[in-house]
Order: structure tokens, then C-alpha cells, then sequence
């Protein structure tokens, strides 16, 4: 049996080999990730390992009539899988949700506190020779108020942490309907970033929250807040973040996801003092990987048995066909 791996961002896949190779599979590499060699390759796999290459409707169907099994996602997010064309072709699409809601959590706190202790400018002058307090710019966080679009599982590691820094937090997130967090809700956006002064976001890419974060969006802001996003980059116009960082709308800016991947070499979030980028790291750690990987190739293996997947997305596949 073949199952292909689209892309990864692991050192090797000895993990996987480890899973899949005793069920007689091998382990087969995409020459790359444009849809006609995803469409190309993968046509004769019985399963799939995907991270971040684009799985289309052509490529959903090449899997299908190939007899492939099962689209095993490498991670939380699946937005880059069309999973109606997967559902619609019977085809099971799984991922790996709460893999890695502490590393996430702990990434967004790390990115917020060097921005507004003002640890990462203060560090970049040093490093040039200044040595000075940078007088007017770092506030008491005891009492700020950080505003969460998204409060699900990371948002909510999100609170634990800042509730430990004395932070008040507020939490926009329409589809939670009862509302137990130890955080105030916001009926709306504009309530809840009007008088943040941090913005930290944990939602899923959907149509809604594409550009969640724009021009129209950050003119409601009136305190200039540190804006954090380790969700996912398309949620915000980074253009616009950069205009706003460099006006003074917002106060830091901070991306571990950005909308293209790598962001351009010249794109000026890159060398602004108080913007930081990191590279799509916030799910990293040498546990959670280990966790993923292994995780991920389970799901394939599940598959190819014939047994029902642990986290499946689209569980309606499974039901059995009316007659
Ligand atoms: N940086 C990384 O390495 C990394 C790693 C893992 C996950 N992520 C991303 O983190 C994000 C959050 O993951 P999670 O595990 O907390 O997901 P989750 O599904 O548990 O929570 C997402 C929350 O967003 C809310 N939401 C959906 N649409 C919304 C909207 N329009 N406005 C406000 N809230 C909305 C949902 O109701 C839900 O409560 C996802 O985008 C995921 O892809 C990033």
C-alpha cells in the first residue's frame, strides 16, 4: 500500500515508518505541492499525510477514485482541505485537534509579554549598543484588558494564563452559547477591541474570519493594542497592521502565522522594531511533534484496517448508506 505525504515539516518521518511500515506501507514524498502534481501523485495512495499543501476538489477526487482511504491531517486547523468535496466524495478527512493547545497558549503569552514589557525593542537597542529604560512605553499589566476573538480550546488556555498575570480579559466569540469563561463576552468585535489594550486571536480561517483584522477593524481600536496572531495568517491584512504599526494605531505586532509563508523578504512587519514574526512555530514543541506525527499516522493506520478513525471530521462518511 501507498500512503502519500504531501508536505511536512518534521525532521524525518521515521514515526510514521514506524506505524505504517509493518501494515506493508510505504511511505511516498510529493515531488511538490501545485495541485497537478498533488492530482498526479497522488493516484494510486491509499491514504494521504497532509500539513499545509492545498487539498482541492481535483485533488479530493484523483484520492477517490484512486481508493484512497482516508486524508490524515497533520494538525488543529483543515482549511486548506476542501473537506465538502471530501465528504461529498465519501472520502474521511481526520486531524490531530488538542495536540498542542498548551504549546499555542504558551507562544501567544510569550509573543504579548516581549511586545508589552517591551522586552524584544529594548533587547534589539541593546544589541546596537544603547542601554537606556525605554521610558514611556511599557504599562502595568496587572488591570490591562486583553481582548480574545475565539475562545475555544487555546483561547481558553489563553485566559488561564493571562488570569495568572492579574490581566482582565474580555472574549469575543459569537458560537459559544454557554458561556462559562472566566472572561467577560462581547456581543460584537467592536466591543471587544475598542478598549483592549492586547488583542490575541484563536479562531479557525473561515469566510468570516478572513481579514478579521483590517483597516475598518483596527479604526475601532482607541488604545493602540499589541495585536497577537497564532492562529492562522489570512485573519489578518498584514498590510494594514504594518500601516497601523507604523502610524501608531497599534502599539506592537506580533505574527507567528502570516498570509503567505513564508512572509516577503521586504515586507517591513519583518524589521520593524516592535513587530516580531515567528515561523509558524507555535505548535512546536519536541513532545508535541512527537504527538502529532505519531498521531496522524495512527489515523492512516485506523484506515487502512478497516477501524473507525479517533478524530475524524467529517464523521457523516461513515454512517451507513440509506438503502
Ligand atoms: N500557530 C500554530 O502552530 C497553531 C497550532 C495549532 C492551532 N492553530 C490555530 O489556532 C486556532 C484555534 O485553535 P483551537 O484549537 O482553539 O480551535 P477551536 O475550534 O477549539 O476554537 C476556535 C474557536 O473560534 C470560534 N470562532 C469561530 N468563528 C468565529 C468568529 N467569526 N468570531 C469569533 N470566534 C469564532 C469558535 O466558536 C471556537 O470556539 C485555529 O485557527 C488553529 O488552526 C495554530
Amino acid at each position: 500500500m501507498k500512503v502519500l505525504v504531501t508536505d511536512h515539516v518534521f525532521e524525518d518521518l521515521e514515526r510514521e515508518r514506524s506505524i505504517l511500515e509493518p501494515l506493508g506501507c510505504e511511505l511516498v514524498l510529493a515531488p511538490g505541492t501545485e495541485e497537478a502534481q498533488l492530482v498526479d501523485a497522488v493516484g494510486d495512495a491509499d491514504a494521504m499525510l497532509v500539513c499545509y499543501a492545498k487539498i482541492t476538489a481535483p485533488v479530493v477526487e484523483a484520492a477517490a477514485q484512486a481508493g484512497c482511504r482516508v486524508i490524515s491531517r497533520y494538525g488543529i486547523g483543515y482549511d486548506n482541505i476542501d473537506v465538502r468535496a471530501a465528504t461529498t466524495s465519501g472520502l474521511l478527512v481526520t486531524y490531530v485537534p488538542d495536540y498542542c493547545i498548551d504549546e499555542v497558549a504558551d507562544h501567544a503569552l510569550a509573543l504579548l509579554l516581549a511586545l508589552a514589557r517591551g522586552v524584544h525593542p529594548a533587547a534589539l537597542a541593546v544589541r546596537e549598543g544603547e542601554w537606556a529604560v525605554p521610558h514611556g512605553t511599557v504599562h502595568r499589566l496587572r488591570g490591562a484588558r486583553l481582548a480574545l476573538i475565539g475562545a475555544g480550546a487555546i483561547g481558553r488556555a489563553v485566559i488561564e494564563r493571562a488570569r495568572a498575570f492579574a490581566i482582565d480579559v474580555v472574549a469575543f466569540d459569537p458560537y459559544v452559547d454557554e458561556w462559562t469563561l472566566e472572561a467577560e463576552r462581547a456581543e460584537t468585535l467592536a466591543n471587544a477591541v475598542a478598549e483592549a489594550d492586547f488583542i490575541s486571536l484563536h479562531t479557525p480561517l473561515t469566510d468570516e474570519t478572513r481579514h478579521i483584522i483590517d483597516a475598518e477593524s483596527i479604526a475601532l481600536m482607541r488604545r493602540a493594542p499589541v495585536l497577537v496572531n497564532t492562529a492562522r495568517g489570512p485573519l489578518v491584512d498584514m498590510d494594514a497592521a504594518a500601516a497601523a504599526l507604523a502610524d501608531g494605531r497599534l502599539g506592537g505586532v506580533a505574527l507567528d502565522v502570516t498570509e503567505v509563508e513564508p512572509p516577503p523578504p521586504d515586507h517591513p512587519l519583518r524589521r520593524h522594531s516592535r513587530a516580531i514574526l515567528t515561523p509558524h512555530m507555535g505548535f512546536y514543541s519536541v513532545e508535541a511533534q512527537a504527538e502529532l506525527q505519531r498521531r496522524a499516522a495512527e489515523e492512516v493506520a485506523r484506515a487502512l484496517r478497516g477501524e473507525p478513525p479517533g478524530r475524524p471530521v467529517n464523521p457523516e462518511v461513515l454512517a451507513p448508506k440509506a438503502s
